[in-house]
């Protein structure tokens, strides 16, 4: 398995089971299978509302002597309502709670949007009342001060484009490792990865199946199904391997880590046998063709609210 190696000499695992979608009653079974099948990174976040289950799961492989807690990467991400410095702590303590774990590896801020800490969405007729600035600088004192107690091992963003990512760094004391990013076929982000490499800031990649269990609220009659790409299908006919299985395989082969979501036991050992796909350089250029900037999270949950201060440049990059 290739693994990232943070500047302490750290290492994660590039390939990790994705837990977004994963309904409570299901993502403990999933996370027992993905580690009995030898997954050693789950990618959680306080939104997901199911971290008590992940944690349960962890619990029980931890009791059954199934891997050490030191031996799995444990990443969760800041929600939005919890910005200010002193909110870092509490939002983080939750979670901790939550995964019954005593530390994290990696904790994330979920996004570069910042909400009253009353409100988990922006409500649409509450406009004035949802939305908070607190600049981006704040929170990451918060996430530092995380990391100088020893609560995180490492400690990076989600969903930053590079400006968003430049104004941390004009003022952080320890700068972002891991910029976690919806990263797939339609959507290499190029640009954004240049700039990360540039930077020396890790990437991993979300919805690299292109997500489709997202919900309905998520959804488009325009969006394209990534899994029905017939240039991906050819590959994994010549490959003898799946389409889910390329389309991990093409993230590895960039040096992205990449978190497909799965609660099905078959496709979550699928999921990992992808680590051992060795794409051709003409199976990489095939799939690159399939370029069209398209995003299926594209954040006008956040934007398109009523007397929102967020717009899509705030988010992303115009020309990823
Ligand atoms: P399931 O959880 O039932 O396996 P993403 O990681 O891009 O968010 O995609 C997750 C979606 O892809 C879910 O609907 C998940 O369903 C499905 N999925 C995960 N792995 C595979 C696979 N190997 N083959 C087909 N679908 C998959």
């Amino acid at each position: 398995m290739k693994t990232i190696t943070f500047e302490n000499g750290d290492k994660m695992p590039m390939l990790g089971l994705g837990t977004w979608k994963s309904a409570p009653g299901e993502v403990y079974q999933a996370v027992l299978w993905a580690l009995e099948a030898g997954y050693r990174h789950i990618d959680c976040a306080a939104v997901y509302k199911n971290e008590k289950e992940v944690g349960d799961a962890l619990q029980k492989a931890f009791q059954d002597g199934l891997v050490k807690r030191e031996e799995v990467f444990v990443t969760s991400k800041l929600w939005n309502n919890a910005h200010e410095e002193d909110q870092v702590q509490v939002g983080f303590k939750q979670t901790l709670a939550d995964l019954q774990l005593d530390y994290l590896d990696l904790y994330l801020i979920h996004w570069p949007v910042s909400l009253k800490s009353h409100v988990m969405f922006p409500e649409k007729g509450a406009d004035f009342l949802t939305y908070k600035d607190v600049p981006l600088s704040v929170t990451w004192k918060g996430m530092e001060n995380l990391k100088k107690e020893g609560k995180v091992r490492h400690i990076g963003v989600s969903n930053f484009n590079s400006s968003k990512i430049r104004e941390i760094m004009d003022s952080c004391q320890i700068k972002p490792e891991m910029n976690q990013i919806e990263l797939h076929p339609y959507l290499p982000q190029e640009k954004l990865l240049a700039f990360c490499k540039e930077h020396q800031i890790n990437v991993t990649a979300y919805s690299p199946l292109g997500s489709a269990d997202r919900p309905s609220a998520r959804k488009k009659d325009s969006d394209p199904v990534l899994m029905q790409e017939e240039a991906v299908r050819k590959i994994a006919e010549r490959h003898g391997k799946t389409e889910a299985q390329i389309l991990i395989a093409w993230s590895l082969h960039r040096d992205v880590a990449v978190i497909p979501k799965s609660v099905n036991k078959e496709r979550i050992e699928q999921n990992l046998e992808a680590a051992d796909v060795r794409l051709e350089d003409s199976d990489v250029r095939a799939i690159s063709g399939l370029s069209t900037s398209h995003r299926y999270i594209d954040g006008t949950f956040f934007t398109e609210v009523p007397g929102s201060p967020y717009e899509q440049a705030d988010l992303w990059e115009t020309d990823s």
